[in-house]
């Protein structure tokens, strides 16, 4: 008898067969993390905005983690919904991600402040470099969802974004509106 290993239902993007760990942020969990403040207040602040399924593996040096995250489609003030977005708090750390369903952009943003935009769709590979702050966005109608690896020892910087990413993305007359942010 063979090992059953973890597997990723292509359709839907979720993760199944293998212990998993899942986190959602809701609207209410975004605070001054899209452009209109108020606007993202007058929302009801229990909608899930994205899920993370992660594979529980372990946690050592040398490790790598495995997730899928799960972006609904979405506004607040005009802004597409969007992750938090972050560095790893080992800034040297890569991560690589795979579009699995939907459409939308992945926001890559250097520690200068200068920023680019890769298309993400079924089947995109995107590399992401060390020192690159990553976020993904969900430009599409239907739910985005991008399979991750990453070094377990990576961890998490929100803070050194706390002022956002300099560019930002709009839906505008049924357009995609990039427009840059002053200051970062
Ligand atoms: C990571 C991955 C990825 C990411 C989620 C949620 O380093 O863990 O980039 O799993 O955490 O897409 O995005 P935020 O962590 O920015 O909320
Ligand atoms: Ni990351």
């Amino acid at each position: 008898t063979f090992i059953q290993p973890p597997q990723v239902e292509w359709a839907s993007g979720a993760l199944a067969k293998g212990p998993l760990l899942r986190k959602s942020t809701r609207i209410q969990d975004l605070i001054e993390v899209f452009a209109d403040e108020p606007a993202r207040q007058q929302l009801a602040g229990e909608h899930v905005v994205y899920d993370v399924e992660m594979l529980a593996t372990s946690s050592a040096e040398g490790e790598l983690y495995t997730g899928v995250t799960h972006l609904y489609p979405g506004h607040v003030g005009g802004e597409y919904f969007m992750t938090r977005g972050h560095f790893h708090a080992r800034r040297e750390q890569g991560e690589v991600y795979f579009g699995l369903r939907g459409k939308g952009l992945l926001l890559l943003q250097n520690e200068h402040g200068q920023a680019r935009l890769e298309n993400v769709f079924a089947g995109s590979i995107h590399i992401i470099p060390g020192f690159t702050a990553h976020r993904l966005i969900n430009t599409g109608n239907e739910v985005l969802s991008a399979l991750a690896v990453w070094p377990a020892i990576a961890g998490h910087d929100y803070a050194a974004l706390a002022k956002g990413f300099t560019l930002r993305v709009f839906e505008e007359n049924q357009q995609i509106l990039v427009r840059e942010v002053q200051n970062g």
